[in-house]
């Protein structure tokens, strides 16, 4: 059974108290804005009124009409949204959700230095932790993301420079309790909170310092973009800034305005695409044919009080195991509305089988690790009809069990 939505808290971000669905409307203008969509600031460089203001530009953080690669009006504008609505301070943007993450280890951590993550984790920044980062001299302890005592005991006082969780977790949607990770006190706190949205929760409210996005994913919201995002303290944004700048992985304008058209419209497909998600996850768990289901709107999600506690909404994403490999991979080729592509957050439904895609490169034990077994199936509910998804998935469930 799932359970109904909680009520929005009125956003702390100053008088009058917006709430969230308001903040995302308003978010990211400047007093004197006359065109109400994003303008499209397509330069790579700006031309510069004397050497004494070049000098200035070439040496602040943040400078956004110097040279793009330092910063870029549209850009900022994504940026300010992005830190407005986490109630943050500041926020950087990047070319892609691993722009982010690789931005934020990489900027704070240098050899000898020790990192705390989890197990659960999307494949990508799996793969940063587990052969990049010692490459570099960072060591990284791997926790399970669910058990709350163990982010703390994991932590080694004087080297811990960073502790990284991702909350729902790719694909499986484990949660970390972020009013324990936020109490966490030496070590910078990371959260990628890409499956929730800035709309789903807020990290920052909890004490975490950092809050990474794929916006590429449910807030540009319709897979014309590639695009991160990284929000926090203006001192630790500074700081990641002169690491970013040289990374190069700046987002670009077009896709800086892509992800503020879809903050706009954030709420609205964030509300219909959890009531389609909590439809189907009723559907799939009546169903014999399905082994699991996982979804934190679920009363049997082992976390859902943990989901009521910090997210708004449980979201539009939910897992399922369909018994085997066979199955796995026959349910994802006969659905026919939802798509198998690897993505998720987008208007169109899409599903995809994790251990033969996104999670491919992980050796069985790391799947085991991280609860994915051979007939796990992802859904990213998109904004169809909530009838003909459910006809497409009995009927594709029907193709691959019977
Ligand atoms: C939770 C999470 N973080 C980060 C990323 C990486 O984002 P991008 O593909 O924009 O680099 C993804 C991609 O699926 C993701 O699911």
């Amino acid at each position: 059974m799932t359970e109904p939505n909680q009520p929005d808290e009125p956003a702390e971000s100053g008088p009058p108290p917006w709430r969230p669905d308001t903040v995302a409307i308003r978010a990211g203008r400047t007093p004197g804005d006359r065109s109400l969509a994003p303008v499209v600031w397509a330069t790579s460089t700006f031309v510069t009124g004397s050497v004494d203001e070049g000098r200035r530009m070439a040496t602040s953080t943040g400078s956004t009409q110097f040279y793009s690669r330092y910063g870029n009006p549209t850009v900022g504008a994504f940026e300010s949204a992005i830190a407005e609505l986490e109630g943050a301070e500041a926020a950087r943007a990047f070319a892609s959700g691993m722009g982010a993450v690789s931005g934020v280890v990489l900027g704070l951590c240098s050899a000898g230095d020790h990192v705390v993550t989890q197990h659960q984790l999307y494949a990508g920044t799996q793969l940063l932790f587990q052969a990049v980062c010692p490459r570099f001299g960072i060591d990284v302890t791997f926790v399970d993301a669910t058990d709350p005592d163990a982010w703390e005991a994991a932590v080694v006082p004087g080297r811990t420079t960073l502790v990284f969780a991702e909350t729902p977790a790719n694909p499986r949607l484990d949660l970390v309790d972020l009013e324990r990770l936020g109490g966490i006190r030496g070590p910078v706190t990371a959260v990628d909170s890409t499956f929730a949205t800035p709309l789903g929760q807020r990290p920052h409210d909890h004490g975490v310092d950092l809050v990474v996005h794929s916006a590429t994913k449910a807030i540009g919201g319709h897979n014309d973009a590639t695009l991160g995002v990284v929000a926090g303290s203006r001192e630790l944004l500074d700081w990641i800034w002169g690491f970013a700048v040289l990374q190069g992985a700046n987002a670009s304008p077009h896709d800086a305005a892509a992800g503020l058209r879809g903050v706009r419209t954030r709420g609205d497909r964030r509300e219909r695409q959890t009531s389609t998600a909590a439809r189907l996850a009723d559907v799939l768990a009546a169903d014999d044919r399905v082994v699991e289901v996982r979804y934190p709107g679920l009363t049997s999600h082992p976390q859902h009080e943990l989901a009521r506690r910090q997210m708004r909404l449980p979201g539009g994403l939910l897992t399922f195991d369909v018994g085997s490999a066979e199955a796995g991979a026959r349910f994802v080729e006969a659905t026919r509305i939802c798509q198998l592509a690897t993505s998720l957050g987008g208007p169109e439904t899409l599903v995809t089988h994790p251990a033969s895609t996104t999670h491919v490169n992980l050796l069985p034990e790391e799947l085991a690790a991280a609860g994915i077994t051979p007939g796990t199936v992802r859904l990213s509910v998109g904004l169809e009809d909530p009838d003909d998804l459910v006809r497409d998935l009995l009927e594709a469930l029907a193709a691959a069990t019977g």
